[in-house]
């Protein structure tokens, strides 16, 4: 089966050389991503790649090099519709190689240059590809950072582009579900690790399901507060990139983005406001270690203006003494 896996990894690599030069061929194509802010080192760094508009320019390439048709579609470069037939899986398609750790191409992303839907389409799962136990860019961001933290993005774009204005550290989980596998291995790298989503709703709910898993596997975790509507490749392009870094150094450690949270749309200086805070506060707080019990507890008794004690006999392993009747 070994062999059959170094077939397959070398399918990638000459589908993504294919890709690559065809890229370098066709300057209008490179238009988009120099308008996108890339530079060409940038996609020679990356290895982006143009996807013909073709049904089968990939196919003929991969079989002119003698790889069998079946492994093709069983990779994901080709698919065979219901008559048979086999065609290209990506066309007229920016390429983004996808790299595992040690830089092997096991899959690819490909983006639509308009607002064509869907905007992305990726490898499926094959032998050598399972979504959610790869860190685009982790690759690169071992070999070019000597940080001890990682910032975890979402797409291909945020990646590359932090990367470009010269903040290496970074990772993205490719889709908004980060996974426990992936956890695992933003834990075996760093020491903390920044969430840096978008500033969208599918954004901020994929950082409270994300906070969640990280903190399950026992990662140190921060929140990136980028301004509303962008994300991190918008936001260094506009603004720079020492504009990011103090993003970072304003990130909010994991309570207190929940608390922050659990506080948009109440009106805290309302008696209603301040008890469902209180209310949603106490969900928070059950989560914690004792120590951080303690020191959260005082934080949110000053806001609401509610005795700690009373927090606390809301709280679970409140004491029967303590604990109002009604509950
Ligand atoms: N994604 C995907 N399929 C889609 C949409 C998104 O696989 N149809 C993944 C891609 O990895 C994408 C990431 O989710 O990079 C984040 O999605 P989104 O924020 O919508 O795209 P951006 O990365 O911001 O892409 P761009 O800046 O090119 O519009
Ligand atoms: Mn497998
Ligand atoms: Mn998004
Ligand atoms: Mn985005
Ligand atoms: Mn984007």
């Amino acid at each position: 089966a070994q062999d059959r896996q170094d077939i397959y990894y070398r399918m990638h690599v000459e589908a993504a050389r294919f890709f690559f030069k065809n890229l370098q061929n066709q300057p209008e194509i490179r238009q988009y991503l120099y308008q996108r802010g890339m530079t060409d080192h940038t996609i020679r760094t990356f290895g982006l790649g143009f996807a013909l508009n073709s049904w089968d320019s990939l196919l003929k390439y991969l079989k002119a090099m003698n790889f069998r048709e079946e492994d093709i579609v069983l990779c994901g470069l080709a698919t065979k519709n219901e008559k048979g037939k086999i065609y290209d899986r990506f066309r007229n398609r920016v390429i983004f190689p996808v790299f595992d750790q040690r830089g092997r191409v096991i899959a690819f992303g490909a983006r639509v240059m308009d607002d064509s839907k869907p905007k992305y389409l990726n490898s499926p799962e094959t032998p050598i590809f399972h979504k959610g136990t790869n860190l685009y860019g982790l690759n690169f961001a071992l070999k070019n950072s000597k940080e001890k933290s990682l910032i975890i993005v979402e797409g291909y774009m945020d990646c590359i582009s932090l990367s470009q204005a010269g903040i290496k550290n970074v990772v993205a989980s490719l889709g908004t579900a980060l996974t426990k596998i992936q956890a695992r291995l933003l834990k075996r790298y760093a020491e903390e690790v920044y969430i840096s989503y978008d500033a969208d709703n599918a954004g901020q709910m994929a950082t409270v399901r994300g906070l969640d898993i990280l903190r399950e596997e026992g990662v140190s975790v921060k929140v990136v507060l980028i301004p509303k509507g962008k994300d991190p490749d918008d936001f260094v392009k506009s603004e720079g990139k020492d504009s990011f870094l103090a993003l970072l150094d304003h990130a909010l450690p994991l309570v207190d983005y929940k608390m922050q949270k659990a506080k948009e749309g109440l009106n805290l200086r309302s008696e209603e406001g301040r008890i469902s805070y209180a209310r949603k506060v106490v969900e928070i707080l059950n989560e914690l270690d004792p120590i951080e019990k303690d020191v959260y507890l005082q934080k949110v008794s000053e806001d609401t203006g509610i005795a700690e004690s009373t927090l606390l006999s809301l709280m679970k392993g409140g004491t029967e003494e303590n604990r109002p009747l009604e509950i």
